[in-house]
């Protein structure tokens, strides 16, 4: 018997940051918006844990006991004291470290995967508390649509959306870590007042609406020119997808994954035609969202 789980990518409508906190953490104003990009994880009964990945990027991906999925597995044996003897196979099509919550998505399925192999039936207040522990972005992975997070991000209001908002996303040839860019974003913001972060109104009304233009103007990334700092030339691409037609174009996250938001499925088709072929990237993807959240498939 075999569990297969699948669980959505994320891009990030608006992420405010704030300062650094005491921990080393920053308090975000996080919109995040589920898209149409899966990873599936199928949990198999095994003798011990063992974690494998397949799929294009599948060599990027570690496979010991720091990769989500294996984490994910472990908490949860423990708190409900069985061993963690499951094989997590990972079948990725997420970017890996693009700014996508790929690794998170792993966390969340497999949280999921296992909790359904093993009949645990742990509440769904449980499940969140251990993707928190997880990492940030991993409850929503778990919950998918779309969700406005604070505290670091693992705080959730679910958020209404009107309608579907689709998106190209433009695949950087290198990856880029989360710590490294929040880094860089503290050393930017050096001797500046940075205010407390705030999800503008504009956002949420624009997902309320379903009305893409709306969002065009009003979505923004503060963690954006970090990552342009430390990857100049996601510049670019951003400058590509713009002249491609896209309503706007932002980084995904901590990057290097670049976003352009379209003003509908045709037009995003036809921006990553021109992406494709513009040279300025590695792979182009289109994705739709908002999306279901971690699913149990069979
Ligand atoms: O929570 P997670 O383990 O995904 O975070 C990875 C890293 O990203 C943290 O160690 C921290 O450097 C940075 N981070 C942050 N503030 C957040 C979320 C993440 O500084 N709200």
């Amino acid at each position: 018997m075999s569990v297969t789980v699948r669980v959505p990518a994320k891009v990030n409508v608006r992420l405010a940051v704030g300062a650094a906190r005491p921990d080393g953490y920053h308090d975000l104003a996080n919109v995040f918006l589920a898209v149409s990009l899966y990873d599936e994880i199928t949990a198999t009964p095994a003798d011990e844990l063992r974690v494998t990945c397949e799929g294009p990027d599948a060599d990027r991906v570690p496979l010991d006991r720091t990769n989500l999925a294996a984490r994910a597995a472990l908490a949860l044996a423990e708190r409900h004291g069985r061993e963690p003897a499951v094989h997590l196979r990972i079948a990725k099509d997420i970017p890996v470290a693009g700014g996508m919550a790929g690794g998170s998505a792993d966390g969340a399925g497999a949280l999921l995967a296992c909790d359904t192999l093993w009949g645990t039936g742990a509440p769904r207040e449980e499940l969140l508390d251990i993707c928190a522990g997880l990492g940030s972005d991993v409850p929503f992975s778990l919950v998918g649509g779309a969700a406005l997070g604070t505290g670091r991000g693992e705080e959730l209001t679910g958020l209404e959306v009107g309608g579907d908002f689709h998106w190209v996303f433009a695949l950087s040839a290198r990856g880029l870590s989360t710590p490294a860019v929040y880094r860089e974003f503290d050393r930017l913001g050096e001797g500046m007042d940075i205010p407390r972060p705030v999800a503008d109104q504009a956002v949420l009304d624009a997902l309320a609406k379903g009305d893409p233009t709306a969002l065009a103007v009003a979505l923004a990334n503060d963690l954006q020119p970090a990552a342009l700092s430390l990857c100049p030339e996601l510049g670019d691409t951003l400058a590509a997808g713009r002249a491609a037609g896209a309503l706007a174009a932002l980084v995904s996250g901590s990057g290097p994954t670049t976003a352009f938001l379209a003003l509908d499925a045709e037009s995003a088709s036809d921006i990553a035609g021109v992406l494709r072929a513009s040279g300025t990237c590695r792979d182009v993807r289109t994705a739709a969202g908002p999306a279901a959240g971690a699913t149990v498939l069979n």
